[in-house]
């Protein structure tokens, strides 16, 4: 134990050491910056020091392999002064996580596509708001019947990630990719509010997210339990074999391609470094909503009132603060995404001194100038369109699939806690499917639609 602590001491040690060595590149701001990177390294270390997880398999007293350098922004994907802004990007991939601002960053990136004139061959989701077969990490198998184009114009929709897939196939030069994460336990109370609470009681015509799960099976199926009195007892309550069990176990993490059950340190730290170096050219915090957008203006060189978007009026809840018990607990539980957060708030702010931070100010100032008049006046935020490219002009080809098979659909869905027991939940309706060859759902579910378009038996 004490051999352990006193490696990880040595690897934060020797990290510290060659981040100040990468970093007394930079001039400007630089003994803010310093401070800045004390406290980073202050933070590294804590994460080092977490006690090594009984599960690793890692050998005592070496450094774990492929973390040392975890906190090594210069190698980024994207940096505001290292890599070119995307002048003429052939697509985009925006990963719409769940309860993360993400339909707003959405219609902003949207807007985007329309300013550089990209042809509107968005991708098709293969059943209502999602794709990819979601939960599951996103499957080739689960593009819809028609509609797909390769290279990837815009993959806009609810889906999760996949690391191996995008970066072998998706990630080509000219596509940009964006996700938003949002501060853990803001996230999970909107999780918990929406997924649980709110529908107490109800019983959905036309459900894809599998509605009060995993909360109301944790819980017997009692639909009303506070979330702090569920905090509290959830080293008791959680299941790690249940549906949607990822609601309540490292959500985010989970929705950017990793294993949320999986709670090693240096694990999770090499999982972030890939995303950072390999994955993700930006990741907007929605707690840095300015900063995120102009960071997005520069790299996808637009002029700021292009990602404008009216503020809807933010409802301020009375929240119950956590108690100790809970707050433990629930950092125990969403280890990976505090983790994920840390790290990208940090990535952002390497960011920020990159640009140069007094500049980067400065250019907050200007676009919140901008937005203050669009407010106004929505007039001050009309844009020319330019002419659309087409399909051929960028060289992307249509796909035209197959339909899905039933049981394949159905297999990835047990193997990734995407099961249902809910009567209109696409998974229970296809079991309806496969034993009587008709669906339930009444007309008003294009839920129906979809399967019939896109699935097989
Ligand atoms: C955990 O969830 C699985 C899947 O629903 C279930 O079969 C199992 O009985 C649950 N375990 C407990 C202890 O409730
Ligand atoms: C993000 O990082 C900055 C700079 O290290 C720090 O001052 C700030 O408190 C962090 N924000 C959050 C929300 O963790």
């Amino acid at each position: 134990m004490l051999r352990n602590l006193r490696s990880y001491l040595l690897v934060a040690l020797l990290i510290a050491l060659y981040a100040l060595s990468k970093f007394t590149k930079i001039t400007d701001g630089l003994e803010k910056y310093y401070e800045m990177m004390d406290d980073a390294d202050k933070n590294a270390n804590k994460v080092f020091l977490d006690p090594p997880q009984k599960s690793s398999n890692q050998k005592k007293g070496r450094p774990t392999p492929g973390v040392a350098d975890a906190y090594d922004f210069t190698k980024s994907k994207w940096l505001p002064s290292k890599t070119n802004c995307m002048k003429s990007p052939t697509g985009m991939i925006f990963l719409k996580k769940h309860k993360t601002a993400s339909t707003t960053f959405r219609h902003m990136l949207s807007k985007y596509a329309r300013f550089k004139g990209l042809p509107s061959v968005g991708e098709p989701q293969i059943i209502g708001p999602q794709g990819g077969c979601y939960p599951a990490r996103f499957d080739e198998r689960c593009w819809p019947a028609t509609g797909h184009s390769t290279p990837i114009v815009a993959l806009t929709y609810h889906f999760r990630w996949n690391m191996d897939l995008f970066e072998e196939k998706f990630l080509t030069s000219g596509v940009a990719s964006v996700t938003t994460i949002r501060d853990p336990e803001t996230t999970f109370r909107s999780v918990y509010n929406y997924y649980y609470l709110n529908h107490a009681g109800k019983v959905s015509k036309c459900d894809m997210p599998c509605w009060g799960e995993p909360f109301r099976s944790f819980n017997n199926g009692r639909e009303d339990l506070p979330v702090g009195e569920y905090l509290d007892n959830l080293p008791k309550l959680f299941n790690a074999s249940e549906t949607r069990n990822f609601r309540s176990k490292n959500y985010q993490a989970f929705e950017m391609g990793m294993d949320h059950l999986n709670d090693n340190t240096a694990s999770i730290l090499r999982n972030l470094k890939r995303l950072d170096q390999h994955n993700f050219d930006f990741v907007v915090l929605t707690e840095y909503y300015y900063e995120s957008l102009v960071m997005l203006a520069k790299l996808f060189c637009l002029p700021y009132e292009v990602l404008y978007e009216p503020q809807l009026n933010k409802r301020e809840y009375e929240i119950e603060p956590l108690t100790p018990n809970q707050k433990k607990n629930f950092e125990s539980y969403f280890k990976a995404d505090i983790m994920l957060y840390d790290y990208f708030n940090k990535s952002l702010h390497y960011k920020i001194e990159d640009y140069g931070r007094e500049k980067f100010y400065e250019e907050v100032d200007k676009l919140k100038a901008v937005y203050a008049k669009c407010e106004e006046d929505v007039e001050h935020c009309m844009w020319k369109k330019p002419p659309k490219m087409t399909a051929s002009d960028l060289n992307i080809k249509a796909i035209q699939g197959e339909k899905m098979k039933v049981q394949d659909f159905i297999d990835l869905m047990d193997e990734n806690f995407g099961w249902c027991s809910n009567p209109y939940n696409p998974y229970t309706q296809m079991k309806i499917w496969q034993k009587t060859g008709k669906m339930t759902y009444s007309d008003e579910c294009n839920y129906k639609q979809d399967i019939l378009n896109n699935f097989e038996l």
